[in-house]
């Protein structure tokens, strides 16, 4: 890509497309976007970076290509065939073996939002074609789950019978059944966070592969159609698997695909969805929430606040949809004032100083809310504005950066408990994570019954490297037992989020980039 075009491809393509109107343009350079060259780089973070990527090639399923994992072998490589379909590729979604739409999906977009945002920096710690090598495992088999307009398969295997099992996914002999959702059986939070991938990743792809591109925006307006023709959550239609990852709203989703689909196509019918009825209805502006793989408006209030910080001056974008853009923004503000921890309306912290939201997997909060505030600082930075006001206070950039540091470097030891919580990362991490193929030696073929290594007293005979695990307390304790399954699991999803605020931080100069 030419030096010239070093501002953020893909808000440019936006820009471009949504205008038509050139001569209008204002290329708004983001300080770490998509082709950006950032400035040094942190070789803490990047070493972090490098060891939270390796998670993605851990969970893979299918038949592998370059496996750089010793233990790690081919797996459920028959997987769709039931369905005349190839969906042996995708992750597995932890330290089980079920693959999850809903979840896998959101890692897609998160990893797609990661590179979009960050892919220069990532690119200077030589870790972006991992990242990109994660993702293109998932979306080639978001791809196939989509086999015509109105069918999407959002799982494969039986979380049931997979849950009673201990063992490697490469001796697994159960039946691996197949779930789909359709018209009758709809599930339009799973559809529309697929569609929001599918958005997100043909943004990443459009400089490297057109043609996979233009594919995989096509099923993410088909799947984006669905899931809003079709209203239903997936839980709601299938009510067993409101055990595993429940879907409080499909409200939040649908707003969120509408944001990336409207990034990736300029279609400003895509941003008078969220702004016009829906978003009223489904946004619940005005309330500042946690970002998490089921609580999508955070994240799209962010996302869509890009419009408010970078939109020109006659961009063609109407008026009624701006307006409502700034009503995003004011929320994303307001999330930001929860998240620093000297504001007035500071949201609850351990006395360790980690952001604290939930018991179960309390990571996962804190590190999704930490790469909000990365972002969020950035597009203040980059478009020139220099004061968050929350309330009577008032706060900088540098402020977010700050907290999105404090979070990761918390993640990372400097916590009362002095563990890393990124397996494979420093001296001290978790040995008993969670996760069957780690703790399984890999000569070894169990069958179903390889309960004798989820109750060992060692560590873990194979390190599940890239794993973040559930974490802490809010007492800032943690328990290292392979039973401990609410801090102790790894997931994959968290895998992305830590990805998205190492991207974030890895630049050592948060300096902007001058405009012109
Ligand atoms: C799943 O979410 C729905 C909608 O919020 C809720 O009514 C239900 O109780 C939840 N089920 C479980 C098992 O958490
Ligand atoms: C924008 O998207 C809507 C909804 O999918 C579609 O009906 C319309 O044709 C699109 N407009 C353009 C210019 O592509
Ligand atoms: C910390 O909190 C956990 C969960 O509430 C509790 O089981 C544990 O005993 C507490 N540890 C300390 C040191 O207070």
């Amino acid at each position: 890509m030419a030096q010239s075009v070093r501002c953020c491809c893909w808000l440019l393509v936006l820009t471009l497309v949504a205008l038509g109107i050139t001569a209008a343009v204002v290329f708004v350079r983001h300080k770490n976007g998509g082709g950006g060259v950032p400035g040094s780089v942190d070789p803490k973070y990047a070493e972090a970076l490098a060891v939270a990527l390796q998670f993605f090639q851990v969970q893979k399923s299918g038949k592998l290509v370059k496996n750089e994992i010793p233990w790690r072998g081919d797996s459920a490589v028959d997987d769709g065939q039931e369905a005349g379909l190839d969906l042996s590729k995708g992750m597995y979604d932890a330290g089980d073996h079920i693959k999850f739409g809903f979840p896998m999906a959101f890692t897609a977009t998160m990893l797609s939002w990661s590179v979009l945002e960050y892919g220069g920096a990532m690119r200077a710690a030589r870790q972006r074609d991992s990242a990109l090598d994660a993702l293109r495992w998932i979306m080639d088999y978001l791809l196939n789950a989509h086999p015509s307009d109105d069918e999407l398969y959002i799982q494969v295997g039986d979380p049931e019978a997979d849950h009673k099992c201990w063992e490697r996914p490469e001796t697994m002999s159960e039946k691996r059944p197949l779930t789909k959702i359709t018209a009758k059986s709809p599930g339009s939070d799973v559809a529309a966070e697929t569609a929001a991938a599918m958005a997100a990743a043909s943004l990443v792809y459009k400089p490297i592969d057109g043609t996979y591109s233009s594919s995989l925006l096509r099923h993410a307006e088909q799947l984006f159609a669905f899931a809003d023709r079709h209203r239903g959550s997936y839980t709601h239609t299938f009510p067993k698997l409101s055990a595993y990852y429940n879907s409080t709203t499909y409200q939040d989703e649908l707003l969120w695909a509408a944001g990336w689909l409207f990034h990736a196509t300029g279609n400003g019918s895509y941003l008078s969805y969220a702004t016009g009825e829906n978003g009223q209805e489904f946004a619940d502006l005005g309330n500042p929430r946690y970002f998490s793989w089921d609580d999508k408006r955070p994240g799209t209030q962010v996302l869509l606040s890009r419009v408010s910080f970078f939109a020109s001056q006659g961009s063609g974008i109407e008026q009624d949809s701006l307006d409502g853009v700034e009503s995003y923004k004011q929320t994303a503000d307001a999330v930001m004032c929860i998240l620093l921890p000297d504001s007035e309306t500071a949201a609850p912290r351990t006395e360790g100083g980690l952001l604290y939201v939930a018991d179960w997997n309390s990571l996962q909060h804190p590190v999704a809310s930490a790469f909000l505030a990365a972002v969020y600082s950035d597009y203040m930075l980059t478009s020139g504005k220099t004061e968050l006001s929350c309330g009577s206070q008032t706060f900088s950039p540098a402020d977010l950066r700050k907290f999105a540091k404090s979070q990761a470097d918390y993640v990372l030891g400097e916590n009362p408990m002095k563990v890393s919580y990124l397996v494979g990362y420093g001296d001290s991490y978790p040995q008993q994570v969670h996760h069957r193929g780690a703790s399984i030696p890999a000569d070894v073929d169990t069958g179903c019954g390889g309960q004798e290594w989820l109750e060992s007293p060692e560590p873990n005979p194979n390190v599940a490297t890239g794993a973040l695990v559930g974490g802490p307390f809010r007492n800032d304790s943690f328990v290292d037992k392979r039973d401990n399954v609410m801090q102790n699991e790894a997931t994959t999803y968290n895998s992305a989020l830590i990805v998205g605020l190492l991207s974030g931080i890895l630049s050592t100069s948060p300096v902007a980039q001058s405009l012109s």
